[in-house]
């Protein structure tokens, strides 16, 4: 079979009444004895073949009968249009040559528990489900790489081995570097700042590692952040950037992605309303809420998450909770000027119940108050002194954030736990396949 033969599913609409060949996997079989249905799925779409026998040679309808689910073939047929079919076209089977016949595939149109389809996660990528999700995973890359590009940042790429933290040491994965210790990145910001100093406007995307010990919905061992930093923008500009990236997110899916979003059931109206301008709240204002909630917290606390789930289900979009105190937050964020006991700072906490998706803040440029954080935060002047010299030489003011992707795509999705979200997820207890 020569390559330049060969079609994709997704193109069958430009073939219609032609005969079409394509590689692809039979998903089920059914057979009345005189037709047989084939359900079939080459990676780019799905499409019914089906093959009267008085129609076809007898060995075709052989070859074809010998199919069981995930067997590999190459088919060929004449494409018809048919209003019936979700994916509104149909095949006339007229050949079928067998790559492989496949033998007891683990995942069977039964139900299976979550543990061994994650067991046989290399498998379950095929279904249509695990499918849609990655389609979408991969728009709203496309979808948050596009918006910065457009918009005059420049893509720059923080190391992933580290000789220090960047958000707090208790979640750090160590590792050996030949005779010296070294992390792996937990996020890529401190490295953004020097890169903002150097290109004004810059964002990174890539793996971010947190040897947390929590086993919830939300949490990755590994996980996907978008971080973008910029110079000469203040706290408040930095939100308005925040609202428009993820409400440009959420539209890019919705205009590109409507079939996948559809094999998922996801309401999309609550999508929809994802426009700016997001509410804000500021901490204070979320305590007191949460009190009115009967969820009361004593002031310095952290939320978890079914506090930003009950404040977030207060709001029909995404908000924002801003100025924490700032004993709860990491050390390089900017107190508040008329307040210093908060930072300028913000949790985006997604609708739904999906918690918070960015954070961000004002970083702080004054040297002086960047040292004396290290010594509270038992920091090592030493490791940090390059992040010192970004406010020695030509500080300026300059705020930024960071999106999880993972807990982005499980909200778009609208999927009960992140470990659908990525390929391959790394969890407190699985590391196989
Ligand atoms: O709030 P975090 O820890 O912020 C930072 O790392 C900053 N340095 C970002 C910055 O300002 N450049 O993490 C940012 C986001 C969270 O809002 C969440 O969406 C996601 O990263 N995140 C996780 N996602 C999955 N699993 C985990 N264990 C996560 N931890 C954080
Ligand atoms: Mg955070």
């Amino acid at each position: 079979m020569e390559m330049k033969d060969k079609i994709d599913i997704a193109g069958v609409g430009r073939h219609i009444g032609e005969s079409v060949t394509f590689g692809c996997w039979l998903t089920r079989r059914r057979s009345s004895g005189k037709i047989q249905f084939l359900q079939l799925r080459d990676g780019t779409g799905f499409i019914q073949g089906v093959l009267v026998k008085e129609e076809v040679s007898e060995q075709v309808w052989e070859e074809a009968s010998r199919l069981t689910q995930e067997s590999s073939l190459y088919v060929t047929g004449v494409v018809r249009e048919d209003p019936r079919s979700p994916s509104g076209f149909e095949l006339s089977v007229t050949g079928v040559e067998i790559i492989q016949i496949s033998h007891d595939y683990p995942i069977t149109p039964k139900e299976h528990g979550v543990d061994f389809l994650m067991d046989n996660r290399h498998l379950w990528l095929r279904a249509p489900r695990q499918r849609a999700i990655l389609r979408i995973r991969a728009q709203i890359i496309s979808a948050i790489q596009g918006f910065f590009d457009q918009r005059g940042f420049t893509l720059v790429d923080p190391p992933i081995l580290t000789p220090s933290s960047a958000e707090g040491t208790t979640e750090l994965f160590h590792i050996k570097y030949f005779d010296e210790d070294a992390y792996l990145t937990q996020s890529g910001q401190l490295y953004m700042e020097a890169a903002a100093m150097a290109l004004g406007k810059v964002y990174s995307f890539g793996p971010t590692f947190r040897a947390e010990k929590s086993k919830t919905r939300r949490h990755l061992i590994e996980f996907w952040m978008i971080e973008p930093e910029m110079a000469f923008v203040d706290h408040e500009e930095s939100l308005r950037v925040q609202e428009q990236f993820v409400s440009h997110v959420v539209s890019c899916v919705l205009e590109s992605c409507k079939p996948e979003l559809e094999t998922l059931g996801r309401d999309v109206a609550a999508l929809e309303r994802v426009k700016p301008p997001f509410p804000r709240i500021t901490y204070d204002e979320a305590i007191v809420m949460l009190k009115e909630l009967g969820m009361e917290l004593p002031w310095g606390e952290d939320f978890g998450a079914p506090h930003e789930t009950a404040l977030a289900e207060k709001f029909d979009r995404p908000m924002f909770i801003t100025h924490y105190p700032s004993a709860i937050k990491a050390f390089y964020m900017k107190p508040d000027p008329n307040r210093p006991d908060v930072v300028l700072c913000a949790d985006m906490i997604a609708p739904e119940g999906y918690g918070e998706i960015v954070g961000g803040s004002q970083r702080i440029d004054d040297p002086a108050l960047l040292e004396e954080r290290f010594k509270e935060h038992e920091l090592s002047q030493e490791a940090y002194q390059w992040y010192l010299d970004l406010r020695r030489y030509g500080t300026v003011p300059h705020s930024g954030f960071g999106l999880g992707l993972e807990r982005t795509v499980a909200w778009i999705c609208g999927l009960d736990h992140v470990r659908e979200t990525i390929a391959f997820p790394r969890m407190l207890y699985r590391l196989y396949p």
